[in-house]
C-alpha cells in the first residue's frame, strides 16, 4: 500500500508483519570477485553463500503467508484423487472462473503442453512479447513467435502506462498474411517480462479477444503475474480505479479461452497450472499430462504446493498482496530516476530494470552489456540481478547472435522479501557503478549450451575488467563492504 506522508511524499508500506526471517551476509569484495570469476560472469551460476541480496528472480522466492504454510500441513498425498486437487479446482473456479484445471510442475511445463496441442510447423503465434521458455517451446514445435507490440513499447524511458498492449492493426495483418487457420493462438502475457514487466490494458485484451473470436482463433493468457497486471489496470486505466482486484482478474479471464501460469510468481509457490472452460482443450491436455507431468490430480506438483497455491490464488486478489511488490518497485524506480540511473519507466511488475545500453554505452551488443552490468553490480554490491538481453536470446540457425531488442539488467523484487533499506543500498551501489562505468568492459562466451544458453553458459570479462572494478571498489569502501 502507498501512504502519503505529512511532507507529501508517498511511502510504500508493508501490509504484513515479518515473523520468520532468513539470515543473509554481505560477502567481502574479494570473495565476490572470486565467485563471479568461477560463475563465468553469469549470475545464474552464483551460489547463495556468495550473495547478499538475491534479486535474480521473483520465481519461487516470494515470502509465503502463514495461511499458505498452514495449508501445506493438511495436504493429501494420494497419487490419484487427492483432495488437495479438488480444493485447487474450487479456488480456480472462484478466482479465475474456469471449470477445468490442469496442474503442472511449473510454467514452462504448461507451455510444453500448449505446444503439444496447438503448435505445428507452418503456424504462427502472435503475442505481445515472448518469454524465453515460451519461445523455446513454441518454436521447437514449429510455430513462429511473432511480437506485435505497439509503437513505443521498446522505449525504455516512457510514460506509456500499457507497453504490454498488442497492436491490433498488426494482429489483423498477421491473420491476413498467415490465414486464420494457420494462427495457432494469440497469446497475451500478463505483464510482459522481457520488456520490463509492462502490463496490458483491459481495453486491449477485450479488443484482442474480439478480433481473435471473429477469426475463430483461441486467446491464451499467460497469467504468471496476473495480480500485478490487474493492479496496474486499477491504478492506470480509467474506469477501474474503484474496481476490486478480484473483479478485474475475473473480467480478464472472461476474455481468455485458455490460461496458464507459473505459480512461482503471483501465487507464491513452486508449481504451475492451466485452466479453461473448454472441455475439448481439457481432454487434450489431460491426455498428455501423465506422459510429461503426472496424474491429473497432482500434475508433477507436490500436494503441499497445491494446497499453498489454492491459498495463494485467493490471496493474490487481495489489494494489499497484489500491490506488495509493485509499490516497492515503483519506489525503486523513482529512486533510480532521481539519481540519474537509466531505469525502465513506467515501473512494471516483478523487478526494477536498468537499461544497460544507456548505462554502459561503450559496450556493443556483441559484448553483452546487460550481462556485464549484472556481473558488475554483483561485484559492487553482492546483489544478484539477471541479464535480460542478447545472452537471453539463443543463436539463429546460422550460429549468429540475435541482438535483443533491449539490453536490461533486471533486479527482481520478490514479494514481501526486501525492505526499503535494501532497495536504497542497491540504488546507492548503482550510483557508484555509474560513476565508475568506464572500468566495466564486455563479456565473451567460453562455454555455451545450444538452448536457453543464459541459464548455464560461461563467459569471461574482456581485458580482465572484474579485477580492476574490484580494486576501485576496495579503494573507496575497504575490503569488508
Ligand atoms: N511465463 C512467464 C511470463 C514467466 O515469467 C515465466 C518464468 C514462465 C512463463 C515460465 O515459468 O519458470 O515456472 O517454468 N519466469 C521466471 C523469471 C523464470 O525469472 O522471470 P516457470
Amino acid at each position: 500500500m502507498i501512504v502519503k506522508l505529512s511532507n507529501g511524499r508517498e511511502l510504500p508500506i508493508e501490509m504484513h508483519k515479518v515473523r520468520i526471517v532468513q539470515k543473509t551476509t554481505l560477502p567481502p569484495v574479494g570473495q565476490r570477485l572470486q565467485a563471479i570469476e568461477e560463475a563465468g560472469y553469469n549470475t545464474f551460476m552464483l551460489r547463495t553463500r556468495d550473495l547478499f541480496l538475491d534479486m535474480l528472480t521473483d520465481s519461487g522466492t516470494n515470502a509465503m503467508s502463514d495461511n499458505q504454510l498452514a495449508a501445506m500441513m493438511v495436504s493429501d498425498d494420494a497419487y490419484a484423487g487427492g483432495e488437495s486437487y479438488y480444493k485447487l479446482l474450487a479456488a480456480v473456479k472462484e478466482i479465475l472462473g474456469f471449470d477445468y484445471c490442469v496442474p503442472a510442475h511449473q510454467g514452462r511445463a504448461a507451455e510444453h503442453l500448449i505446444a503439444k496441442i496447438f503448435c505445428r510447423p507452418g503456424t504462427a503465434a502472435p503475442m505481445n512479447y515472448h518469454f524465453t521458455t515460451t519461445k523455446a517451446h513454441f518454436e521447437m514445435a514449429g510455430t513462429k513467435v511473432l511480437e506485435i507490440f505497439g509503437d513505443g513499447a521498446l522505449e525504455t524511458e516512457s510514460d506509456n502506462p500499457f507497453k504490454g498492449n498488442i497492436d491490433l492493426a498488426k494482429l489483423e495483418a498477421v491473420i491476413d498474411e498467415y490465414g486464420a487457420d494457420k494462427v495457432a493462438f494469440v497469446r497475451m502475457e500478463a505483464t510482459t517480462n522481457l520488456i520490463g514487466g509492462q502490463p496490458f490494458s483491459m481495453a486491449n485484451l477485450r479488443e484482442v479477444r474480439q478480433v481473435a473470436q471473429r477469426h475463430h482463433i483461441p486467446v491464451i493468457v499467460d497469467c504468471s503475474l496476473i495480480s500485478e497486471n490487474a493492479y496496474f489496470i486499477r491504478r492506470r486505466e480509467k474506469g477501474y480505479e474503484n474496481v476490486s482486484i478480484a473483479a478485474i482478474v475475473k473480467e480478464m479471464m472472461s476474455y481468455a479461452d485458455l490460461i496458464y501460469l507459473s505459480g512461482r510468481k503471483s501465487t507464491c509457490v513452486r508449481g504451475g497450472l492451466l485452466a479453461t472452460n473448454d472441455p475439448k482443450y481439457f481432454e487434450q491436455l489431460k491426455a498428455w499430462l501423465p506422459v510429461y507431468e503426472g496424474f491429473i490430480t497432482y500434475g508433477g506438483m507436490s500436494s503441499k504446493e497445491i494446497e499453498a497455491m489454492t491459498v495463494g490464488l485467493r490471496e493474490m486478489v487481495d489489494l494489499d498482496v497484489a500491490s506488495s511488490s509493485a509499490d516497492l518497485i515503483q519506489y525503486f524506480v523513482d529512486q533510480m530516476v532521481e539519481k540519474g540511473i537509466p531505469a525502465v519507466t513506467p515501473a512494471g511488475g516483478l523487478a526494477g530494470h536498468v537499461d544497460a545500453m544507456k548505462f554502459l554505452p561503450h559496450i556493443p551488443q556483441s559484448q553483452y552489456p546487460a550481462g556485464a552490468l549484472a556481473a558488475a553490480l554483483y561485484l559492487a554490491s553482492g546483489a544478484r540481478g539477471m541479464e535480460r538481453g542478447t545472452i537471453s536470446m539463443d543463436r539463429d540457425e546460422h550460429g549468429n547472435d540475435v541482438p535483443s531488442d533491449l539490453e536490461l539488467c533486471r533486479l527482481a523484487v520478490p514479494r514481501r522479501v526486501y525492505s526499503i533499506a535494501h532497495i536504497d543500498y542497491v540504488v546507492d551501489r548503482l550510483v557508484w557503478l555509474l560513476a565508475h562505468r568506464d572500468l566495466v568492459g564486455g563479456l565473451k562466451f567460453i562455454q555455451e549450451p545450444p538452448v536457453l544458453r543464459f541459464f548455464t553458459g560461461k563467459l569471461v570479462a574482456l581485458d580482465g575488467w572484474g579485477q580492476k572494478l574490484a580494486d576501485a571498489f576496495r579503494a573507496d569502501f575497504g575490503e569488508r563492504m
